[in-house]
């Protein structure tokens, strides 16, 4: 097996897809990948690249649902100074920042019509024109674009026909992950996970956690299986079998979503939602502790630093905190102590099957 490539496939489907994508490295030419949410897209598109003659430069992503017309043309493009109120300075855009490198635009279904028509042009020719600017310039940019919807349905209202098919010249279709493919997905994300967390975990574990994680539909896909062994990390405890634990990660999960809904034990939405909000700062505390360190929070949840700083505010606890045991199992403590009449509702939830 080529471990270099971090997209795992083991179904036919998806190992036609990696075939693809080994030819889509090689060719340098534009790339379509298409599939539904939590597939594997992003990280196909970055495989692609990390194989391509262009691996030592850049690969920057855009998404493109998140920009208007006139952003994406001076995101992409760049743009002079005194081009509008506020551009004190020239700034470069995407497509300079990425030349001799790849430029992944994710979404790309929900481009507006204006962007399309740049797009179109600088794809033809690799030209451009920064806005505001008085001369056209040229990028050397591999495009690698990914979208979940199936533009060639929607071709001429909504999505150009030209334009598709220059970002097309090679499509892959990226199909949901199947029985066996969560078997191993469910693996390697455990031993991904487990190195992360640094909770060492054996093979057989490992192994055991692959054929229950392989039970169960994910309707997020792989982007659902990740969390929900990264769920499994957080439930398992030297007490519990893997399948107990595996069991409470999903119940876990199930307790969120009742809450969510509004279906708890006492049909009490407020209180439901609450003791799943403790539990998950409960959960996170334990991390605090383990980590002791903002930056390292960040990086084992994979969220950025504000996100890590309003968590801890929300506990009461300050950067400098971080260094106090005593502060952290206080936090913990308090916790601890308002979901005890929860207890009932969560151990129902446990033991049900
Ligand atoms: N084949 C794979 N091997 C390893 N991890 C994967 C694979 N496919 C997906 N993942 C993981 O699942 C998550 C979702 O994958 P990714 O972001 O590539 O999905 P996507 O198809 O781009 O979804 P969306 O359409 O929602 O953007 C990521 O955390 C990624 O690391
Ligand atoms: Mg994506």
């Amino acid at each position: 097996m080529d471990t270099s490539w971090r997209f795992i496939a083991r179904s036919e489907a998806r190992c036609r897809a990696l075939e693809f994508a080994k030819k889509a490295a090689a060719a340098d030419c534009s790339v379509l990948i298409v599939g539904p949410t939590g597939a594997g897209k992003d990280i196909l598109a970055r495989d692609i690249h990390q194989h391509s003659r262009r691996a030592k430069q850049r690969v920057l992503t855009v998404n493109c649902a998140a920009l208007t017309p006139t952003l994406f043309e001076s995101e992409l493009f760049g743009h002079v100074r005194g081009a509008y109120t506020g551009a004190t300075a020239s700034r470069p855009g995407f497509v300079e920042l990425a030349a001799g490198g790849s430029l992944f635009l994710d979404e790309i279904g929900e481009l507006p019509a204006e962007a399309q028509a740049k797009l179109l042009r600088f794809l033809a020719d690799g030209s451009f024109w920064p806005v505001g600017g008085s001369q056209e310039k040229c990028a050397d940019v591999r495009i690698l674009a990914a979208t979940n919807r199936d533009l060639a349905a929607g071709l001429d209202r909504t999505f150009r026909a030209d334009l598709f098919f220059r970002l097309s010249v090679l499509t892959i279709v990226v199909p949901p992950p199947t029985r066996e493919d969560l078997r191993s997905l469910a693996r390697v994300l455990a031993l991904e996970i487990a190195e992360r967390y640094r909770a060492p975990i054996a093979a057989r574990e490992a192994s055991a956690l692959g054929d229950l994680a392989s039970n169960t539909v994910y309707r997020g896909n792989v982007r659902e299986l990740r969390n929900a062994v990264e769920r499994y990390f957080l439930v398992r405890s030297p007490d519990r079998t893997v399948e107990e634990s595996w069991k409470a990660a999903c119940a876990l999960d199930l307790l969120a979503q009742q809450g969510l809904r509004g279906q708890g034990s006492d049909g009490n939405f407020q209180n439901d939602a609450q003791a799943i909000e403790s539990l998950d700062d409960l959960l996170f505390l334990r991390c605090v502790r383990e980590t002791r360190s903002a930056r390292e929070l960040s990086r084992r949840m994979n969220r950025s630093l504000p996100y890590v700083y309003s968590r801890l505010a929300k506990l009461g606890i300050k950067p400098k905190d971080l260094q106090s045991a005593e502060i952290i199992e206080s936090a913990s403590a308090k916790i601890r102590a308002s979901l005890a009449p929860h207890r009932s509702m969560f151990l129902q939830i446990l033991n049900e099957s």
